[in-house]
């Protein structure tokens, strides 16, 4: 049993939004995953981890394959649905379409890639395995894409924009940063 500082301190995190693609016997499907992690640069190797119930990891045993599409600051209204709703009772690409988002068909996988997302990667399953609560995929990347738009925030349940760059220290401030790093030299 977790305790509210564990279930606080998990709140904290700041992720994308992976909008995850498969077909399977399920049908056509988008879930979203804030557990969407690249973890390897070369190969090109992402993760992502997904509720055992879910539709998505149906779809994913059996095609051994699936789309991440990182959501952009436009495409809340997909994540809510795709995190909200089950490919088992809805048909939430067609759902998707008829509210203004626009799909095509992926060069590599038989899955339907989202338009207009900040990053698309077409990914083949290389190994799955369960850890605790969820099942983790790790796919290896056989295309991207990318467009200028923004990525969707997500913290603490909520969708957010980039918004503030943090400047960087003045020059006085990055030499005694420099000069104390040097006297702590191993
Ligand atoms: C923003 C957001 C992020 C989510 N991240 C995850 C996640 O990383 N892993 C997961 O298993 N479920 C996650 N969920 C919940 C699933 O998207 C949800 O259970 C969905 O209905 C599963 O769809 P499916 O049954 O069609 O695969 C998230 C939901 C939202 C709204």
């Amino acid at each position: 049993m977790l305790n509210d500082q564990t279930i606080n301190a998990g709140k904290k995190f700041v992720t994308n939004v992976g909008l995850i693609t498969s077909n399977g016997p399920i049908g056509q499907n988008i879930m979203s995953a804030e557990w969407t992690h690249r973890i390897s640069s070369d190969p090109f190797l992402i993760a992502i981890c997904l509720n055992a119930g879910n539709a998505t990891n149906e779809n994913i045993l059996n095609s051994n394959e699936f789309g991440v599409n990182l959501a952009s600051e436009s495409q809340g209204f997909i994540c809510s649905i795709s995190g909200n709703y089950t490919g088992k009772e809805i048909d939430k690409i067609k759902a998707l379409e008829k509210l203004g988002a626009e799909f095509y068909k992926a060069e590599n996988i038989d899955a339907p890639m989202l338009k207009n997302a900040t990053a698309t990667f077409e990914c083949k399953v290389i190994e799955h395995k369960k850890y605790g609560s969820h099942m983790m995929y790790i796919g290896c990347v056989v295309k991207a894409t990318y467009s200028d738009e923004n990525p969707i925030v997500y913290h603490s349940k909520k969708f957010w924009k980039i918004s503030e760059n943090i400047p960087k220290p003045n020059p006085k401030k990055l030499e005694e940063m420099e000069d104390i790093i040097e006297k702590h030299r191993k």
